[in-house]
């Protein structure tokens, strides 16, 4: 088999059989195969896509690139969350406790933050001391003791997709259908969950900007993942405009410490219940009615937000930070934003407004960049709201003083006041089964 022939098979619409596809994913990760034609190939997948059967073969070879995560010593169906990730989404650290307070085993592996989006595991580090590197063995033990553990995605699953999107990055590649999905489903994988719940997002802050692409993206992944045998679902929701009242990595936990009291923004809210309910139904634990119930109990109930403090004592963090947060550490330096205009906000820009907390150090512009976990912007006012010339709409946080102009500038070529109210958006735009 020659990787030109794969190449020029792609190129002229053809369909790649599951041997093409191994000898292709596994070429390039042995290095067999130079990044030069594996861009060739990327991009020719770009153009011409993939059928669904050549999409779950290129998901399964991502898989199996590496090591499948067995976690045999937990018992019972384990269900698993994914945002195909957004602005301000914190709801992974809402939801798994939830879940997880409602008997069902969360064991999840997230990611960091990747260009204008945040990551699970970024927030999560804003508790002094908590610790994402857990050993299987240790991730195996807090999940049988205490019902949930999050780590970072270990390098040893999936190494294919870590190659493949770092290359994707610098050749235009990223957003194809075929490639994302298989990206996204191949960790999922191999990470082994039971029930896999999706949360693909749609909008200026999304991979996707539009419903009918992300309807698209989200049918493909969950075909993928009932081929490999996985109970799944996906919802289709909105990333048009940040999600909740704050962006950056403390602020960002305290907001979900607030949702978990059964308070926060109900934009979060109301998508937290979404998406934990369908983790419970598809784990089996009732009907969609009767789940959705049982999630609003344990929010009003605090027995939610003592599974997140029990999650955080056992990575190593202190649990009186769950029930504090002020001991969370504050940013030297804040500015409000205010409006400059009156009227209404039709446009705060999801994917801009992301690049404006990383302005401020909330996220990382090279790998190796130490983030503020301080930083960040609060929003006072939302699409659709009401706004008065020089009335705050935003403030933001940071340690460096010298980064506040920047940030204000991009808020502020990233928000649109208009005289008209715009039409609602809903929230979930629609749910695959
Ligand atoms: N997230 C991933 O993990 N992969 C993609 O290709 C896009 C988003």
């Amino acid at each position: 088999m020659r990787m030109y022939d794969i190449i020029k098979k792609k190129r002229d619409g053809g369909a790649l059989t599951s041997a093409e596809i191994d000898f292709f994913i596994r070429g390039y990760v042995n290095g067999d195969i130079p990044d030069y034609q594996a861009a060739a190939l990327c991009m020719a997948i770009w153009f011409r896509g993939m059928n669904a059967e050549e999409t779950a073969n290129i998901t399964l070879a991502i898989r199996d690139s590496g090591e499948i995560l067995h976690l045999s010593g937990v018992d019972g169906l384990r269900v698993d969350k994914h945002s195909t990730g957004g602005v301000g989404d914190k709801t992974s650290l809402v939801i798994a406790p939830v879940v997880a307070a409602l008997g069902v085993k969360v064991a999840k592996m997230s990611g960091r933050g990747l260009g204008h989006t945040g990551g699970t595991v970024d927030k999560l580090e804003s508790f002094a001391g908590f610790r994402t590197d857990l050993s299987v063995a240790e991730f195996e033990r807090t999940v049988n003791e205490t019902g949930i553990a999050i780590v970072g995605q270990s390098s040893d699953l999936a190494p294919a997709d870590k190659l493949l999107y770092a290359l994707r990055d610098v050749t235009a590649t990223v957003d194809s259908i075929p490639l994302i999905a298989s990206s996204i489903m191949g960790k999922k994988l191999a990470a082994d969950d039971d029930c896999i719940v999706l949360d693909v997002k749609t909008g200026s802050g999304a991979f996707m900007k539009s419903v009918d692409e992300s309807r698209k993206l989200a049918e493909a992944m969950v075909d993928i993942g009932k081929r490999a045998g996985k109970k799944m679902c996906a919802l289709i929701t909105d990333m048009d405009r940040p999600l909740g009242n704050t962006i950056g990595n403390s602020l960002e936990v305290i907001e979900a410490i607030e949702t978990l009291k059964g308070n926060g923004p109900e934009d979060l809210r109301e998508l937290c219940v979404a998406l934990a309910s369908h983790m419970l139904c598809l784990a089996e634990k009732g009907d969609l009615a009767a789940c959705e119930t049982d999630v609003r109990r344990v929010l009003a109930s605090g027995e939610a937000l003592q599974k997140l403090a029990d999650m955080v004592e056992a990575q190593g963090g202190d649990r009186r930070w769950v029930y504090e947060p002020e001991r969370f550490p504050k940013a030297a330096y804040s500015r409000e934003v205010c409006a400059a205009r009156s009227g209404y906000l039709t446009h705060t820009d999801a994917e801009e407004y992301g690049r404006a907390a990383l302005l401020l150090g909330a996220g990382r512009s090279k790998k190796e960049d130490v983030i503020d976990q301080s930083a960040g912007i609060r929003l006072l006012a939302k699409t659709g709201d009401r706004v008065e010339k020089g009335m705050p709409i935003a403030i933001l946080y940071t340690s460096k003083e010298a980064l506040l102009d920047a940030a204000e500038e991009a808020l502020d070529a990233a928000t649109r006041i208009e005289d008209t109210q715009p039409t609602p958006v809903p929230l979930i735009f629609d749910t695959i089964l």
